[in-house]
């Protein structure tokens, strides 16, 4: 996949960073990948693993690059910023992944004109089978968008959404695989409870995880559409759903969207103006 991004530099290398980095190598990026951390270790790890410039210096990061991903917990901006003082970003696009922090953290911090793209990648970049979804900044170009587009779609589908909904963005689809896997959890225990292997019961799970996904992807089928199709009158499937539908299952899991979304405001208030209101400016394509 030709790019036209000379240098894309990553500071806070860390686990979305390095699925991010991996799937760029896997598509082909032709151009140079820097990317710092504080761990030494960890840096010559992923120098040898994928080739990659890697350095302790976030300043060099952020000064050689044309893209710079901001890939470090929400918490350590601040600090990550205030090393960063005093460096103009000029033309270069920031491209920011931290969960629930906003476009106008980055204008305070960096400057009005700093081209910004937040985005909410997810962990499926590692293998190529990730989604993520970004917003704009009203500094973006055509170029920009290009450039965020490129570097996302390296890891999966990639929508372009209204700044006010990246927080339901982060809840489904940055937090979604951890809410899976705890669903899964909670299947496999009471399995082993009534007697299964944990080996037998992880693997009926995972395997169940992969088809149903690829039945719903072949056949384009809403959720409804499959349960339907896949439960018989007075079957097993439907016992189930009727126990979910009549206790309360549907609030628990619309309690866990609404949490992990309000958290992501909580983070995109921290450390800015929170009297400012949201700016949005880009509408949803
Ligand atoms: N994990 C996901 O599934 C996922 C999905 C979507 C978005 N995100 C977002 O991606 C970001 C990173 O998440 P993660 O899961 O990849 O966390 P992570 O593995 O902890 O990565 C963050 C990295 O930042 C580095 N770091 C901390 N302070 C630093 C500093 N001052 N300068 C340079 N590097 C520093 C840490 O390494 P050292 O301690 O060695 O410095 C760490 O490896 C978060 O903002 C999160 O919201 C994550």
């Amino acid at each position: 996949m030709e790019s036209s991004i000379g240098t894309i530099g990553f500071i806070g290398a860390g686990n979305m960073a390095e699925a991010m980095i991996k799937s760029l190598l896997v598509r082909g990026y032709n151009g140079n990948i820097v990317a710092s951390r504080r761990s030494v270790e960890q840096l010559e790890r992923l120098n040898k693993t994928y080739e990659i410039e890697t350095t302790t210096d976030n300043r060099k990061v952020a000064e050689q690059s044309d893209v710079v991903v901001f890939s470090v917990k929400p918490q350590s901006l601040d600090t990550v910023m205030e090393g960063l003082a005093g460096i103009h970003l000029g033309e270069r696009l920031v491209l920011s992944i931290a969960a629930g922090k906003r476009t106008s953290y980055f204008e305070q911090k960096l400057g009005s004109q700093t081209r910004i793209c937040r985005a909410m990648p997810n962990i499926g970049f590692f293998y190529g089978c990730g989604v993520s979804a970004y917003y704009l900044n009203g500094n973006c170009s055509e170029n920009e968008e290009k450039n965020a587009r490129y570097i996302l779609e390296a890891g999966g589908p990639t929508y372009r959404v209204n700044e006010s909904d990246m927080d339901v963005v982060t809840a489904l689809s940055g937090s979604g695989p951890a809410f899976f896997s705890y669903f899964l959890s909670c299947m496999e225990e009471k399995a082993i409870k009534m007697g299964l292997q944990e080996r037998v019961a992880h693997s009926l799970l995972t395997k169940t995880v992969e088809g149903t996904a690829e039945f719903l992807k072949a056949n384009g089928l809403s959720y409804t559409e499959f349960i339907d199709k896949v439960a018989s009158k007075g079957g097993t499937t439907e016992a189930g759903i009727s126990f979910a539908k009549t206790n309360g299952i549907k609030e628990g899991i619309s309690g866990i969207i609404d949490a992990a979304a309000k958290r992501s405001r909580e983070l995109g208030l921290s450390g800015m103006n929170i009297n400012q209101p949201l700016e949005i400016r880009c509408e949803k394509t």
